[in-house]
């Protein structure tokens, strides 16, 4: 008899406990609003230019839709089941910044499967998987565009200033810190910086060359061990993205750099808002405004008209599509003369 009472409870509690997990997967949050649910997930939340996408994403999506944002952590793993999480939970629409771009294949099986659209951004699908279904878009900005800008920045400096070639032997010695391998803005900005220059008649002579991972303590440990190795031999700083760049600022002035008339030209990617404090400081000489804003008002845009069960068009995002799923936001030049237009 006691045995059975005891058998019952446990039975009413488990049934009680199933229950709330139920319907709390099953209504996710601002679906009762009426707003259609969209899930995002970003890479992590550690990082300055994502850290601008997701408050843009945030910003646009109030008034029209209820975003549940989670950090992946930098974890693939943890990524898929904070996706099989929001399958579970029926949200409208999916908006997934990849930690690995080339595991988007899994995630859109999952997604098709359940009937749940899904954008991309920042980190480019692979062009098989983007085909993968007709559901599936991508918001980013083209790689190779950031690259060129950011040569042409070291191009001008060099036309206007000759002293730039220290040893005066008519060729550029740069080093370059380089984004995540792997990362089509790591792999196209390296490629395409350097392709620039050689497009204007430069010659160039690559001393050394590290990831950086994107971040700025690394970014400063990689210049500091490029200095030891190199010295004042080095003529001029590639950096994939502002918060390199800044950390190799670092490790430069350590070694007297932006002082007394030491100087060297450093150009990052991003225009981020410390980025700007050194454009107007003089330390960096500039940078490539990535534009957070578009990128997350293009993505919260899409899986919002997504998420009503709507094809995405010009008309309802506001932003043209090529080859009807992705969106490319350009990006821009910035120096000092203009970072007003960053700000
Ligand atoms: C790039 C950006 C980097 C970093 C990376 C993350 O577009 O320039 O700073 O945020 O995305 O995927």
């Amino acid at each position: 008899m006691k045995k059975g009472l005891k058998g019952l409870i446990v039975t009413s509690l488990l049934v009680g406990v199933l229950a709330a997990g139920c319907s709390n997967s099953q209504a996710p949050s601002g679906a009762s609003a009426g707003k259609p649910v969209v899930g995002v997930a970003i890479y992590k939340f550690d990082d300055t230019f994502m850290t601008g996408v997701r408050n843009a994403i945030s910003k646009f999506a109030e008034g029209k839709a209820t975003v549940e944002i989670v950090d992946s952590q930098n974890s693939q793993s943890t990524q898929n089941d904070k996706v099989d999480l929001f399958i579970t939970k029926k949200v409208n629409a999916l908006a997934i910044n990849p930690v690995d771009r080339t595991a988007a294949g899994v995630i859109i099986d999952k997604a098709k499967k359940a009937n749940t659209p899904v954008v991309f951004f920042n980190r480019e699908p692979l062009p098989e998987d983007m085909k993968k279904w007709d559901k599936v878009y991508y918001v980013g900005a083209k790689a190779e565009e950031s690259g060129t800008i950011s040569g042409q920045l070291i191009v001008d400096y060099l036309k206007a200033h000759p002293e730039a070639d220290k040893n005066k032997d008519g060729v550029l010695q740069y080093v370059m810190l380089k984004g995540e391998p792997g990362h089509q803005d790591a792999e196209l900005r390296t490629k395409y910086s350097i392709k620039a220059l050689e497009d204007a008649g430069i010659k160039v002579q690559k001393l050394a060359e590290d990831t950086a991972m994107w971040d700025r303590v690394k970014g400063q440990e990689k210049m500091a061990a490029f200095l030891a190795a190199h010295g004042d031999s080095i003529e001029a700083v590639f950096a994939n993205n502002d918060d390199m760049a800044l950390g190799a600022i670092e490790a430069l002035k350590a070694k007297g750099y932006f002082k007394d008339g030491k100087y060297i030209p450093v150009v990052g990617v991003d225009a981020t808002a410390p980025a700007l404090k050194a454009l107007e400081e003089g330390t960096m000489l500039g940078t490539v405004l990535n534009d957070a804003v578009n990128q997350g008002k293009a993505t919260i845009n899409i899986a919002t008209v997504l998420a009503q069960g709507q094809t995405p068009t010009k008309e309802n995002t506001g932003f043209t599509l090529t080859d009807d799923k992705y969106v490319w936001v350009p990006y821009k030049k910035i120096t000092r003369e203009n970072m007003n237009d960053a700000k």
